[in-house]
């Protein structure tokens, strides 16, 4: 019927029967391209796609996580493999907190350098007193303070104030780090103090009171 109808009105090889494809072909672009309203179910792809990236993720936290530990790094996965490789230093860790407690105690007098300030405070960076074989003194002049004229190095030092007693305000472990630090510091090169040395001294110590040592008492004991 349209056959009939089309022969009739565009006769074969006519202008109109040539353009007519083309003007098919660009109502067909029009049409397609023309907007629609709707709701569409979500590409299958997308969703997949979103899926393996979610896995790949996963599997990548649960390789390299370090159970969210910030202290674990790579190439460690856990704790106990880091801590394996590099085990805490004991003496490190009693310098760390004797440099906190001394800047906190002591820095204000014998000064940031350890070498304190001319006529007033003695250094302690090469003294012969913090640097003697054993702690037996330091620790006493810490727990009860020292007072009057005092050889360090062959150099007599009588400062107008005597030095205070930390006993009543440092723990026995607090003074064995201050001790540590300060024999280990500045080019210092002593032996650790231990917190058991401490503890040796603390009653004699404690019975003492706030009365601060001369250094004559404290040549009387023995240095080790
Ligand atoms: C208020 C100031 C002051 C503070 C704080 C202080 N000192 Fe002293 N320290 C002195 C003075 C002054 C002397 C010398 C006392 C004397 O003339 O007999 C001294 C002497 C010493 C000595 C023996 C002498 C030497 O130079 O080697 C040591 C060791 C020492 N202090 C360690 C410490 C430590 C450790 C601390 C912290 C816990 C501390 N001092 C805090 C003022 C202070």
């Amino acid at each position: 019927m349209s056959k009939k109808k089309k022969t009739s009105t565009s006769p074969a090889g006519s202008p109109e029967e040539s353009n007519g494809p083309v003007a098919e072909k660009l109502n067909f672009y029009s049409e397609q391209t023309e907007p629609r309203a709707g709701k569409n179910p979500i590409p299958m792809f997308l969703v997949i796609l979103v899926g393996i990236l979610a896995f790949a993720s996963d599997m990548h936290l649960m390789a390299n996580r370090g159970g969210f530990d910030a202290r674990i790094y790579q190439p460690y996965a856990n704790l106990d493999e880091l801590q394996g490789d590099n085990p805490i230093d004991p003496v490190l860790e009693k310098r760390k907190l004797g440099k906190r407690l001394y800047d906190v105690s002591c820095i204000g007098c014998h000064q940031a350098n350890g070498l304190g300030i001319a006529g007033q405070f003695p250094p302690l960076a090469g003294s012969d007193w913090v640097n003697a074989e054993g702690p037996n003194r330091i620790i006493r002049i810490v727990l009860n303070g020292l007072q009057g004229p005092v050889n360090i190095n062959g150099t007599v030092f009588n400062g107008p104030v005597p030095m205070s007693n930390f006993g009543a305000l440092l723990s026995d472990n607090d003074v064995a780090a201050i001790l540590t630090y300060i024999r280990s510091e500045w080019g210092n090169a002593a032996s650790a103090v231990t917190e058991a040395q401490v503890k040796g001294l603390r009653e004699e110590c404690t019975k003492r009171g706030a009365t601060a040592w001369t250094a004559d008492d404290l040549l009387k004991f023995p240095v080790k």
